[in-house]
Formats: C-alpha cells, structure tokens, sequence
C-alpha cells in the first residue's frame, strides 16, 4: 500500500493546532494573574493614599464619594439629590440612617450601601449642621 504523502504534514499541522490552543489556554492564565497582581497593586496604593473602594471601607467620605456624589455633590452641594451640607440640623442620625437604608418616594434610593456604612454616613451626615 501506498503511503499518503500528506499524512506527515497533517500531523504536524494538527500538533501545531494543539500546541497552540495549550498555549493560548496558558497564556490567558498568566492573563489573569497579572490581572489580579496588577488589581492588588493598584487597591494598595489607593489605600495608600486614603481613597478607592474597599480600602476605603471604613471612611464614610470615601464611602459618599463612591455611592452617593452622583446625585448629592461632591461637596454635598446637591444636584439630582438635595443639598446634605446641613442635612444634620433636619435629622438625627437615626433618621438618615433610615433614609439611607430604605430610600424614599421621592427619588432617594434605598440599600445603596450595606447597613454598617449607611450607619457611618448617618453618623457623619450628622455631623453635618
Ligand atoms: C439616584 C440619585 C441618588 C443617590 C445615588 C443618592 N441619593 Fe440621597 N436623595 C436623592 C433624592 C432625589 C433625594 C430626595 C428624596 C425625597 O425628597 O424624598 C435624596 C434624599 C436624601 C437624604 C434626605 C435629604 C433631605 O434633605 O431630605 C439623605 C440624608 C440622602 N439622600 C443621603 C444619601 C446618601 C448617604 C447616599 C449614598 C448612600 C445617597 N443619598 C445617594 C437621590 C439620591
């Protein structure tokens, strides 16, 4: 029996195939490590410098600047939301912590945050008189 003559070279195409899906299966491994190195980095300077998310968790600052200046201001001047400058002198603590939680009617939207930094932005939108 004759020998087909391209059998040889089909083999090496398939093994030339394989090998790269294995390495391209590989490399979006590497992928996502660098990825997550580069994540973890890029969280540490942040934490560094006071800001980013979840370096930032126990902040109530850093906590409105993320959630909530949408709509509040950066400088809680207002804008789709209303001015919280002296949200503290309108209600105690306890009631912002229920707006927070709960939203209202009128366009505030509620469980934005977990419970335990809605305290801590009632706690320091208290303090705002
Ligand atoms: C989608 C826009 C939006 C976002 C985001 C938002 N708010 Fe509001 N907020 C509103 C609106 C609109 C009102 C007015 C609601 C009303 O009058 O019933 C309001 C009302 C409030 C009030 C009551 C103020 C007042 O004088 O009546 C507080 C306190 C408040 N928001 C805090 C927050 C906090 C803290 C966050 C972040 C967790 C936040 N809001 C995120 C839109 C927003």
């Amino acid at each position: 029996m004759k020998r087909n003559p391209v059998i040889p070279f089909a083999i090496i195409a398939v093994l030339g195939i394989l090998t790269m899906i294995v390495l391209s299966v590989v490399g979006i491994n590497q992928y996502e490590d660098i990825q997550q190195a580069g994540e973890e980095g890029s969280q540490q300077e942040e934490s560094g410098e006071g800001g980013g998310d979840e370096a930032a968790a126990d902040d109530p600052e850093a906590i409105f600047q993320n959630n909530c200046a949408s709509c509040h201001g950066g400088d809680l001047s207002g804008g789709a939301g209303p001015n919280l400058q002296e949200v503290g002198s309108r209600y105690s603590k306890d009631e912002i912590q229920e707006i927070v939680i709960n939203g209202t009617d009128g366009g505030m939207p509620g469980g934005l945050v977990g419970d335990s930094e809605a305290e801590m932005l009632a706690q320091w939108l208290s303090e705002h008189q």
